[in-house]
């Protein structure tokens, strides 16, 4: 790992995103410490980063020796104790508020007072979550882009009360790792979302409303503006609960009833089709 890098690195919550920036970070040379409340969760991710790796190995991108090495860099854990040696953590559990003020408190009670607290949420207030710890000028957005392996951006965001200092660090380390940082202030759906969102959510209401089918939707996307994948494979590959939870916090941040969420995104959250996570969604992925 660089100098600008970070050598310890906690990844906490080990689904869609956790898993990609523990491969990252590990790929890069740090040792990173996966950590996750549920048992299988942790599995399914290491085997995520096994087949990626072997992926990258397969393109000659990376050697078979060092997909093993990274692999060995990685090490599965349920306890949030083993963040403890950390210097950077970034968060990434579900999209929800108290479930991520909760993990921030107990990381803040833990881990040295030196250590940056990052989390890859999509849409939640950096602010909001750095006022449950003691250190909010050590706590920063760190928004990695799905899937973390293969897409370059992070988007950095600073909450009221993020240093330079701190944020300076989390522009090199991004670097460290082959991204590129961009900077963004903390309002709700930051850039990213705030400009995504609107738009699978309008293309969950064409569906609803019979303006055409879910190929026609995507194709229109594609095709049409060149957009390498359609909006509903786009939600898919996301997870229509991730997409429901930012256009929630969209809708309330803003408060602007042009980010309500479509009831077709949310009877399909409630009938558990997620999207490729679960095998169902807009698509079906056999
Ligand atoms: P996911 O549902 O795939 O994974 C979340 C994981 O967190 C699960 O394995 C769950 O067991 C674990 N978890 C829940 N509570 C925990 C706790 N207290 N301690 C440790 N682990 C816990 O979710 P996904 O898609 O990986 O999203 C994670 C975060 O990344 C969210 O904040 C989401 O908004 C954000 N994000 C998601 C993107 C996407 O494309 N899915 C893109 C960019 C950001």
């Amino acid at each position: 790992m660089s100098s600008a890098g970070f050598q310890r690195v906690a990844v906490i919550g080990a689904g869609t995103m956790g898993n990609g920036i523990a491969q990252t970070f590990a790929t890069h040379g740090a040792d990173v410490v996966l950590i996750d409340v549920v048992e299988p969760a942790l599995k399914k991710g290491l085997a995520t980063i096994e087949k990626s790796l072997g992926k990258f190995a397969e393109k000659g991108k990376l050697t078979a020796a060092d997909a093993k090495a990274t692999l060995a860099r990685v090490k599965p854990s349920t306890s949030l104790q083993d963040a403890r040696a950390a210097e950077l953590v970034v968060e990434a559990v579900v999209e929800k508020a108290d479930v991520k003020r909760k993990v921030f408190q107990e990381l803040d009670a833990l881990a040295p007072s030196a250590t940056i607290l990052a989390t890859n949420t999509s849409s939640i207030s950096i602010t909001e979550i750095a006022a449950a710890t003691k250190r909010a000028d050590r706590v920063i957005g760190m928004h990695f882009m799905n899937p973390v392996p293969l897409m370059t951006l992070v988007e950095v965001i600073r909450g009221q009360e993020t240093s330079d200092a701190t944020t300076a660090r989390v522009v090199e380390a991004s670097k460290a790792i082959g991204k590129t940082p961009v900077e963004a202030s903390d309002y709700p759906g930051f850039v990213s979302n705030r400009v995504l969102m609107p738009m699978i959510n309008e293309a969950a209401f064409c569906l609803m409303e019979g303006v055409a089918t879910k190929d026609a939707i995507d194709t229109v996307m594609k095709l049409g503006m060149n957009h390498p994948m359609g909006p509903l494979a786009l939600a898919d590959l996301i997870g229509l609960d991730v997409c429901l939870d930012i256009l929630e916090v969209l809708h309330s941040g803003l408060g602007d009833d042009k980010y309500r969420p479509c009831p077709l995104l949310r009877r399909m959250v409630a009938a558990g089709r997620l999207g490729k996570k679960t095998g169902k969604g807009f698509h079906d992925y056999p």
